[in-house]
């Protein structure tokens, strides 16, 4: 496919539909397009039961799977799964008895990626995975079953994002979380680009700002937002395109397992007291935090200063490994 053309001036550009998206994905599908391939790297230990036809057409630009401590008998659902390439990585750390979901509206990705689900079974000696094919803003999935939603290079894609994080709040248990790989721009993308059909295919157009993508998870009640900043993709019209990796859970007061549960921080001293982000930790004494506390006290800037420890398993906690570990 040729280089992303210029998307201002096109006096026969139209809105951009969910139709638009699913005939450049059914072409995809069958031959693959260089243009929308970013230079993802997974581990290749994860690869090694997946076929090459999946692994041709796969068009991700993060690792989702490999970065979510996937444990044994967890539900995980992969939105916009096109020929199954994370679902089939996850199905192996989830094991027997675990299960996977793909979703994606294409027939002929949903296509390919049933296909491949049969030899990837053969590999694996068993048959954990299931593609359904569904809509990101409407997925054909039960409130409350899924330990982890995934997607990978998908939601620039979708024209209501707000839809999309209301309906994977809606599928996630309390405590689930999510671990998003996807395009983010520096700027707001203009609306003439974001007519460009083709652009908007290509996984540009349809791209956030940081700050925008952080805004729909968090008026969606995401929780323990974290964000990793991967490689510079592609410059378009002046607008630089980067792939990040974002996750946040679904928060839960108390009880159920959680990735956001609450932590406690112990100031070390050698002050009676110290104040950070308003909260007032005197010496000696626990102070409950969240994840994303947890995480700014961990760092190097505070070694040494704060005790992290987890109230559920009265061990010191390790911020950096939600969940399973
Ligand atoms: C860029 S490809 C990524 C595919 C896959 N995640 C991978 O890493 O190879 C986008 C996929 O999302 C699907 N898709 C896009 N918008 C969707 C929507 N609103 N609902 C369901 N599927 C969608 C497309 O059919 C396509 O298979």
């Amino acid at each position: 496919m040729d280089e992303p053309r210029s998307c201002c001036g096109n006096e026969e550009d139209e809105d951009v539909s969910r139709g638009d998206v699913r005939n450049f994905y059914s072409k995809a599908a069958v031959s693959a397009q260089e243009s929308l391939c970013c230079p993802t790297q997974y581990d290749s230990k994860d690869l090694s039961h997946i076929p090459k036809e999946v692994l041709e057409i796969s068009y991700g630009c993060g690792s989702p799977v490999g970065r979510a401590n996937l444990c044994e008998g967890e539900v995980m659902v992969d939105l916009g799964s096109g020929g199954g390439i994370d679902c089939f990585i996850a199905a192996r750390h989830v094991g027997k008895t675990g299960r996977v979901y793909g979703i994606d509206m294409t027939e002929e990705m949903l296509g390919v990626a049933r296909k491949n689900a049969t030899l990837v079974a053969e590999n694996l000696g068993y048959n954990n995975i299931e593609f359904r094919q569904g809509y990101l803003e409407s997925i054909p999935v039960d409130d409350s079953s899924v330990d982890l939603v995934t997607s990978n290079c998908v939601i620039n894609l979708s024209t209501d994002k707000d839809e999309v994080f209301r309906e994977i709040h809606r599928i996630l248990k309390p405590g689930g979380r999510f671990m998003i790989s996807d395009i983010i721009s520096n700027k707001e993308v203009p609306e003439a680009m974001q007519n460009n059909k083709e652009l908007w295919g290509e996984c540009v157009s349809g791209a956030l700002t940081l700050n925008k993508f952080l805004g729909y998870a968090e008026k969606n009640r995401f929780k323990g937002l974290r964000v990793q900043k991967d490689y510079l993709w592609k410059e378009v019209e002046g607008i630089k395109f980067y792939s990040y990796t974002i996750e946040g859970c679904k928060h839960v007061s108390s009880g159920s397992k959680s990735c956001c549960s609450s932590l406690l921080a112990t100031y070390a001293g050698p002050f009676e007291s110290v104040t950070f982000q308003e909260t007032v930790y005197p010496m000696g004494i626990a102070v409950e935090i969240n994840e994303d506390t947890a995480q700014l006290l961990s760092s190097h800037s505070y070694a040494g200063q704060f005790i992290i420890t987890n109230p559920t398993t009265e061990k010191p906690a390790e911020p950096e490994s939600p969940c399973c570990g």
